[in-house]
């Protein structure tokens, strides 16, 4: 039998019965207050989309010309706001400077406490200020030659200049990437000729448990990688500009890299906004595929910013007296539309931490919430599943009166953890909004609305406006409640993304062959008797570790780069707090010998490679992995052995039967 028809044929076992409906208190102050009204506006979104869209577009966004149509939208390229002209900064920053809020919070910094114990630094800065720092770095930016249309890539601590330096992009038309600072030399000398970026924005370095990060020294290392053809990766890069966060001392190649300082001393603060059209590209993200090749997600203008601005009002029901915090890192794409660009478009304040959730102890978040008055507080569950383990007195230390709203991301959340996020951390009086969406998407597509919707512990309930989401079979049609099926979405919506960078086919194969005229997600999932959607998780050979997407072949393709191995399968295994780990299959070259260190060896070389988020929980060397006669390794098998379950189903196209008594023996 093809293994993907087990895929997506599956009966989905868990059963949730508990319904939460919103507290009345809650829902009268709300922006969308009950039920009933979700549905009017969801059902105007669906059979009205464009006077929706439209209406919408006006009343949010501050425009330099108005769009003359809605959108276009022929398989696999979408539109919208055409012919609109608008700057995504002026909408963040400009347009608050005229209001009271003008000298409100827009961010709240906290950076970790030094290795030497010095207490973290604090820094507040308005809209005023903030808007200031991002005229400013804007100019630095042209200084250095960067303009409309160029990409900068970004390998940056968590620090307020990171954003600053997004909303710069913004302001004059760059496009920014930013790679996740976790991430290794190679990878960030692999997204810099994917995206042939011009200038590196990085520091030098970041503070992590007491460790620095040493970014600028990677970036350094990435500067020097050559290709398999011997050429330099990274020749499109003219400049490096390095803040100064450590104060370590580091290398600065002469002609290349500036101080991000001394830069400024050159700069004023005026900068006028360069006007982009709706559909110019904002920002790419490289995100894991089923393939070894990170893929360059980009999305643009318009569509962008008003999706991620009405989901941020909608789902967080975020105003602006609001404190919210979103603890993702700008790397990912929730640091992007919820950390950035939502809440500054909504003129709410955002926290924004550097650091670890355990640094320097366990109760780092709650005391922060506490000091901060945070009232929405948005994380994902595998940190939810850790502050379990950690135990409920840290946070009983502190006052968390001051939340309104839990927010959850990256992955399902089990029941058992949404329970205590309700009960420990919400105090039996949040309502928790369970958000699935991805890099491609741009923003949250299904999602409960707070003021609205009743909640099912586990589920991410429905769709938000104008997201038509279905769970089908092989041949693409919807199954019947209950059933298993893929998750695809039938119509196009505003922050979609537009491509892959560079790849018009990977676009298209990737997303659009496998379900005929729908996007396809790559996640299983079921719908229940009231329509609720209960995502499973991925579906395609993509892993959810920690909330983090990791393509299996990139960890297998890694792992074969070292020169004791010969061949690898990575596959997944149920862990209780990461969601997923990873486990590792290893055959070694002939003349190696296997010894204990080699495990360590290699694991540290999948994170030299990609980075420690790839890193193997598990390395399990064998002779020979399982294959059919056509030389396709049955990863099906070799999940069932990494789970330790009994192996089950056909065996019979497997080549050579002993290898999987062999490999089930294979643990220390
Ligand atoms: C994949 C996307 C969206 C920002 C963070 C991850 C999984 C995400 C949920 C959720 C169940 C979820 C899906 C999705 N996922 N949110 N609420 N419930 N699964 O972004 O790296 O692009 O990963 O994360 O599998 O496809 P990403």
């Amino acid at each position: 039998m093809p293994e993907k028809k087990t895929a997506s044929n599956f009966t989905s076992i868990l059963h949730e019965d508990r319904v939460f409906p919103p507290h009345a208190e809650f829902s009268r102050k709300a922006h969308i207050k009950s039920l009933a009204e979700y549905k009017r506006l969801y059902r105007e979104s669906i059979t009205s989309p464009e006077k929706f869209w439209g209406r919408h577009a006006k009343s949010e966004l501050v425009w330099d010309r108005p769009f003359k149509k809605v959108m276009t939208f022929k398989v696999p390229d979408a539109k919208w706001f055409i012919g609109g002209r608008l700057n995504v900064s002026v909408n963040c920053l400009d347009r608050h400077l005229e209001t009271q809020h003008a000298n409100k919070a827009a961010l709240i910094w906290e950076g970790e406490p030094a290795p030497d114990g010095k207490p973290g630094e604090e820094r507040t800065l308005t809209y005023r200020q903030l808007h200031r720092e991002v005229c400013r770095f804007a100019n630095v930016l042209k200084r250095q030659k960067v303009g409309k249309g160029d990409r900068v890539l970004l390998y940056m601590p968590l620090v307020p200049e990171a954003a600053i330096a997004m909303l710069a992009c913004a302001r004059i038309g760059a496009v920014h990437s930013v790679v996740f600072g976790g991430f290794s030399a190679q990878s960030v000398a692999d997204r810099i000729k994917d995206s042939g970026a011009k200038v590196v924005l990085t520091a030098d370095g970041g503070y992590r448990r007491g460790a620095i990060v040493p970014l600028k020294k990677n970036v350094d290392d990435a500067l020097k990688i050559v290709g398999p053809d011997g050429k330099s990766l990274t020749s499109s890069i003219q400049s490096v500009i390095v803040l100064r966060r450590t104060f370590h001392d580091i290398h600065i190649e002469e002609g290349r890299d500036v101080w991000w300082h001394r830069e400024l001393e050159y700069v004023d603060d005026e900068c006028p906004p360069v006007s982009l059209d709706s559909e110019d590209p904002l920002f790419i993200l490289y995100t894991s595929g089923s393939t070894g090749k990170p893929k360059g997600i980009y999305h643009t203008t318009a569509g962008y910013l008003l999706y991620t601005k009405m989901t941020s009002k909608y789902v967080f029901d975020m105003k602006p007296e609001d404190v919210y915090w979103c603890t993702a890192d700008i790397g990912w794409i929730t640091g992007h539309s919820y950390l950035v660009y939502g809440p500054l478009a909504n003129g709410a304040t955002a926290v924004m931490y550097e650091g670890a959730p355990n640094w320097p102890e366990p109760d780092r978040f709650w005391r922060m919430i506490q000091r901060h008055n945070v009232t929405i507080f948005y994380t994902a569950p595998t940190a939810i599943r850790t502050f379990m383990k950690w135990g409920t007195e840290w946070v009983k230390k502190h006052d968390l009166r001051s939340l309104r709203l839990l927010g959850s991301v990256g992955e399902p959340i089990n029941p058992e953890a949404w329970m205590w996020y309700h009960e420990v951390i919400g105090g039996g009086r949040c309502p928790i909004v369970d958000t699935w969406w991805q890099t491609e998407t741009g923003g949250i597509l299904i999602s409960p609305i707070p003021g609205a919707t009743p909640t099912k512990p586990g589920s991410a309930t429905l769709p938000f406006f104008g997201i038509v989401p279905e769970v089908v079979d092989e041949a693409g049609k919807v199954v019947p409640p209950n059933t298993g099926g893929k998750l695809v979405i039938r119509k196009p919506w505003p922050s979609m993304l537009r491509g892959v960078w560079g790849d018009k086919q990977r676009f298209r194969d990737v997303y659009w062959k496998e379900v005929k005229g729908s996007y396809f997600t790559g996640d299983g999932c079921r719908r229940d008797k009231d329509g609720y959607f209960w995502i499973v998780g991925r579906i395609d050979d993509v892993l959810n570790v920690a909330g983090h997407r990791i393509g299996t072949a990139e960890v297998e393709s890694a792992l074969v780069s070292h020169p004791s191995v010969a061949e690898a399968a990575v596959v997944g295994r149920n862990d209780e707090l990461k969601g997923q780990a990873l486990v590792a299959f290893v055959t070694l070259k002939g003349s190696v010998k296997m010894d204990g260190d080699l495990r360590e060896v290699l694991r540290n070389h999948v994170a030299r490679e990609i980075g420690p988020v790839a890193k193997p929980d598990d390395i399990r060397f064998a002779e020979a992995l399982p294959k059919t006669r056509s030389g396709k390794i049955m990863r099906r098998l070799l999940k069932q052995i990494a789970s330790g379950v009994e192996i089950v189903g056909d065996t019979t196209t497997l080549e050579d039967l002993s290898v999987l008594s062999r490999l089930s023996q294979s643990e220390e």
